[in-house]
């Protein structure tokens, strides 16, 4: 999250839960509804779309070496990545808001991070055919993810404990409302929207340089060689993990102790936390909410 205030920041409260027009949220990503529906999207800008714990920083990274890494190194080192792609909705104490930090952004394209459920878009997007990229992760590490996300993030409700938590992530009682209808509504805005490219976070573990071409044609990027090796070896989960203007490590409401926000990275970890119950459970509960789409998630490899 972009939170950049300084040592002395009091860290904002642990938020709860409310119903905004059908989605869970909390205050921080409601209190500024007017600026971000009001936000001037450009045509050249990009907009990473996801559920929370989908890979969002993973592509953000990615972006942001095609774009940047070669024309000024320099970022790379001295700008936290939360910075140098703004996180549209964000609005907390102590900290620039996302919409106020993007109109700030004298970097051109401005690569822009959103949570929001395709119906929260705003419309300026779609009038300006910016291109969007959404990232999709299957269900089940997605709750693991978030769940130890909640742990550590401070400015996120209180997750309980994992039993309630899944529970919880069944219901859709998340921040940013529930993973099945997010996935839904933009894969199904996507049929007919040629401005959004839909990837999966399993596809970008399976073979990333494939997944980084198809990233490179939708953008009309024609990057070298050299600079696809260097961009695979920069995004690398270690890599990144050691990383600390990518890693979370200088977001201050995040508590590494408890979770590291680069935590596994992996596809099936789920396997260490649900039980044969829950997973049954959630399975069929699964069937039902998915049951009238095509959109098709791998949860091992
Ligand atoms: S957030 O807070 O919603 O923006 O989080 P997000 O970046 O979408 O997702 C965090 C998860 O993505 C994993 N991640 C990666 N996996 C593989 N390779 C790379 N390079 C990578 N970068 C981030 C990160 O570890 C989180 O997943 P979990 O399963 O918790 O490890």
């Amino acid at each position: 999250m972009n939170c950049t205030a300084g040592n002395n920041m009091e860290l904002p409260s642990r938020p709860t839960l409310f119903d905004f027009h059908g989605v869970s949220m909390t205050k921080y990503f409601t209190d500024n509804w007017d600026s971000v529906q009001n936000f001037k999207a450009r045509p050249d800008d990009i907009l990473i779309a996801t559920y929370p714990k989908a890979g969002t920083t993973w592509v953000s990274y990615i972006l942001d070496l095609l774009h940047f890494s070669q024309m000024s190194p320099e970022r790379q080192e001295s700008v936290p990545l939360h910075d140098r792609v703004p996180f549209l909705e964000i609005h907390m104490p102590g900290i620039t808001s996302g919409v106020d930090e993007l109109n700030k952004l004298t970097t051109f394209p401005r690569i822009i991070k959103t949570h929001l459920p395709v119906q929260f878009i705003p419309k300026s997007f779609w009038e300006e055919n910016s291109k969007i990229i959404y990232v999709a992760r299957n269900a089940k590490d997605s709750a693991v993810s978030y769940f130890h996300f909640d742990r550590m993030n401070m400015v996120q409700p209180e997750p309980g404990d994992w039993s309630s938590f899944l529970q919880r992530f069944m219901e859709g009682k998340m921040v940013f409302g529930s993973w099945y209808e997010h996935v839904r509504g933009w894969w199904e805005k996507k049929q007919s929207s040629s401005n959004i490219l839909y990837l999966f976070y399993e596809d970008l573990i399976e073979d990333t340089e494939r997944e980084l071409d198809r990233l490179c044609s939708f953008l009309g990027l024609s990057a070298t060689i050299e600079l696809k090796r260097q961009v695979m070896e920069k995004v690398l989960f270690d890599n990144m993990k050691h990383n600390k203007m990518v890693n979370g490590s200088v977001d201050e409401v995040f508590d590494s102790k408890i979770s590291p926000f680069m935590r596994k990275g992996k596809v099936g970890d789920w396997k260490n936390h649900f039980t044969v119950q829950q997973n049954e459970q959630f399975d069929e509960d699964y069937k039902r909410k998915m049951k009238n789409t095509d959109l098709q998630f791998r949860t091992v490899l």
